[in-house]
């Protein structure tokens, strides 16, 4: 197949195609392959990864990391750009043309929704955006979206309810946007009243005709959903005195669950702070320790060669 990624950055989910994700299904599920036989090969040989974490990630920066260490490249990891000089005032523009000169591919993560975007414009190499303030992180979208396809064998016809701070959590907005590529889904999105989904999600989801309901209590639809996806409340993004009004609101349990579906899953793409007790994680549903984690691996595998190598 024609890989249409090659060389190009990966910004957004809004520009890929049902075909494209699929390729990176294809190839995450190679990598899958080859992690769990041989552990790493050297395809990626003598490439470079500079990552700019301007946020703090555990998931993020150390898969990516892992991923160019197990297909054979380099890395530069910046986790903070603290001891950079950064702190002097050097700009984004200037940080990226900077880097570019050193690495194959940035991957970086900043607090400001659109600052990937600006860096891509300077960069000379491709730019792979590992979440940018509240706006989006479709490396985690589709991640997400591969674990699902794992579980089920098809992403169309479920019905997938996302729940919690939506206004403000990147993953489930990038996840929104990327399921609109596959046929006959049912949208669910629960928030506290105070952090509803973001008009641009809805706006997105309403010009590609999907269909989808928003909701602030979700007890009567639990038991229909296929995906329940968790978030956290995104405290770093609210006041303190937003973050005391809806932090808690939603409380995983098991009582919950056990109105769930039982071929249904439970995703949450982590950190959690409450949002799921912890004695849900031993039940078959939650996936988000047993596969998604492992999953974030494989697909950012996929995403690098298929960035950093044609065929
Ligand atoms: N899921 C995720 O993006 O986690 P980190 O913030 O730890 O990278």
């Amino acid at each position: 197949m024609n890989n249409s990624f090659f060389g190009k950055d990966l910004v957004t989910v809004e520009d890929l195609t049902l075909p494209q994700v699929e390729n990176v299904f294809s190839r995450a599920h190679e990598m899958e392959l080859l992690v769990n036989s041989r552990g790493s090969d050297r395809r990626l040989e003598g490439k470079m990864l500079a990552a700019l974490f301007y946020e703090p990630s555990s998931r993020t920066f150390s898969s990516f990391i892992s991923a160019m260490q197990r297909l054979g490249g380099g890395f530069i990891p910046l986790a903070g750009m603290a001891n950079t000089s950064v702190v002097k005032g050097e700009t984004l523009e200037d940080t990226v043309r900077v880097f570019s000169s050193y690495a194959d591919i940035l991957v970086m993560r900043h607090p400001d929704p659109g600052s990937v975007e600006l860096a891509a414009e300077f960069a000379s190499v491709p730019v792979v955006n590992a979440g940018d303030g509240i706006n989006e992180h479709p490396t985690q979208a589709l991640i997400d979206s591969f674990t699902i396809k794992n579980i089920f064998g098809k992403i169309a016809d479920l019905h997938i309810l996302m729940i919690g701070d939506l206004g403000h959590y990147r993953p489930t907005n990038s996840l929104a946007k990327l399921l609109t590529i596959f046929p006959n889904l049912t949208l669910s999105f629960a928030t506290p009243k105070q952090v509803p989904l973001p008009d641009p999600v809805r706006q997105y989801l309403t010009t590609k005709k999907i269909k989808f309901k928003e909701y602030n209590d979700f007890t009567d639809i639990l038991p229909t959903a296929d995906v329940l996806y968790v978030t956290r409340v995104k405290k770093e993004y609210m006041s303190p005195e937003l973050y005391r009004e809806v932090q808690g609101s939603y409380i995983i349990n098991r009582e919950m669950i056990n109105k769930m579906k039982k071929d249904s899953i439970i995703l949450h793409c982590l950190p959690r702070v409450g949002e799921i007790a912890t004695e849900v994680d031993n039940d078959s549903r939650a996936v988000y320790f047993s596969k998604q984690v492992r999953n974030g691996l494989y697909v950012r595998m996929a995403i690098l060669d298929l960035i950093l190598r044609k065929e």
